[in-house]
């Protein structure tokens, strides 16, 4: 394995052509008995690329914002009910943050993009089935995609339930048995590649678990490390605060519903998130296998050897953008939690966050619409390229 660093590092792997560099060589052993066939990294990426383009169109902004309020009544009922947190009884409480945080994520999740057959569903066995696919996400099935192991033979026959599970939601809603709704399954349900083929519902219930399994680690750890932050920074919690009271408070005391609309206008959260995202990247390492040899510029081997190194054709090239994230030559005071370095215009982070989405940063459509390349930015907790 050749780790790249470094903005200059990112670009040789993360912007690599397809011809050269491949995720689905380096990922579909441990993601595909995880999510199914014929998905992600279990197609070529000409494929992978479309069905991107399909998941967008369930992110749209009218998308966006019918989840909202759902996400919004899944929150408040969770911290009322469940965590026994009113504004009558506000606390102090002790709660475990990762524990809480995965549960309102798929709570969350379960009510928008999921759709509501998921969240009814959220029971004590579709817990235990999400237990048993995570257990395919460990070191050890890196190495080795089937061992004769229990945790292995728990991942296979929970893929299967789980895939059975959204098919016959796919079939009930087709045979008018349930009311769709505007979520990922009704959006993926009628894509068709642009040769002609359509999703087969096999094809969208893997991309569900796929969808399920990609959106709940990254969302739950970045969560927790939020509150974590916050509970050291009292100074912090007041002002967002103020910017919510700010934004929905009424003069009664209570607060208005959140809308998508409105979280655009939440700039101190916004910040929080972003620089929670740079120190903590939840995929801290992302990997590419190589399928032709890559001569490595002499910029980034010894500046006395032109291209004197070669990363050989069938090696691992990794990419780490949370080490530029934390690079002290980058980012004043580069290990501490400030999200107030979001909020200056004029500071390395506006210029940062200009290179990985801004309107002047290089666009490119990969298959999925226009995105920013974003491969040369120091910040890229959605990794950059064609697999952002
Ligand atoms: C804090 C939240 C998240 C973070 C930090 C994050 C980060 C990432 C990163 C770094 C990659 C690129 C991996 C690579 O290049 O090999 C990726 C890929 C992906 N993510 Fe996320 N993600 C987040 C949330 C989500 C959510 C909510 C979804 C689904 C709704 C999702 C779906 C995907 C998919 C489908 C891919 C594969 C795309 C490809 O290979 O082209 N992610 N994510």
């Amino acid at each position: 394995m050749t780790v790249a660093l470094g903005p200059k590092g990112n670009n040789l792997s993360l912007g690599g052509k397809v011809s050269q560099v491949s995720a689905e060589d380096a990922y579909t052993h441990l993601t595909t008995p995880v999510f199914g066939k014929g998905v992600v990294y279990d197609c070529p990426n000409d494929l992978l690329m479309q069905q991107k383009k399909f998941i967008k169109h369930g992110l749209t902004t009218e998308a966006l914002s019918s989840y909202a309020p759902l996400m919004y009544k899944e929150a408040t009922d969770f911290f009322e009910h469940e965590l026994g947190l009113t504004p009558a009884t506000p606390g102090p409480k002790k709660l475990e943050a990762l524990k809480i945080m995965s549960e309102l994520i798929i709570l969350t999740a379960g009510r928008s993009l999921q759709g509501k057959e998921v969240r009814a569903s959220l029971n004590a066995r579709f817990a235990s089935l999400y237990e048993d696919l995570d257990g395919g996400f460990t070191p050890l099935n890196f190495m080795f995609p089937n061992l004769p192991l229990p945790s292995y033979r728990r991942r296979d026959r929970a893929q299967k339930e789980m895939s059975d599970f959204y098919l016959d939601i796919i079939r009930k809603r087709r045979e008018g048995e349930t009311e769709p709704e505007h979520d990922m399954i009704s959006v993926l349900s009628g894509c068709v590649y642009r040769d002609g083929t359509p999703l087969t519902d096999r094809d969208v219930s893997h991309m569900m678990i796929a969808i399920l399994m990609a959106g709940q680690h990254t969302s739950s750890a970045t969560s927790s490390w939020i509150l974590l932050h916050l509970a050291h920074r009292p100074d912090v919690v007041e002002a967002l605060y103020e910017e919510q009271k700010k934004l929905f408070g009424n003069q009664d005391g209570t607060f208005r519903e959140v809308t998508y609309e409105s979280t655009k206008q939440m700039t101190l959260m916004e910040a929080i998130i972003r620089e929670t995202l740079r120190l903590h990247a939840p995929i801290h390492s992302i990997y590419r296998k190589v399928l032709s040899d890559i001569p490595v510029p002499a910029s980034l081997s010894s500046p006395s050897e032109s291209s004197a190194y070669v990363i050989p054709e069938g090696h691992f090239i990794v990419a780490a953008p949370g080490v530029s994230q934390m690079d002290p030559l980058i980012w004043p005071d580069a290990k501490t939690w400030n999200p107030y370095r979001w909020l200056d215009e004029k500071g390395v982070a506006a210029s940062a966050k200009e290179q990985y989405s801004g309107a002047t940063s290089e666009q490119v459509d990969y298959g999925f619409g226009q995105v920013s390349k974003g491969t040369e930015s120091p910040y890229q907790p959605f990794g950059a390229g064609r697999h952002r």
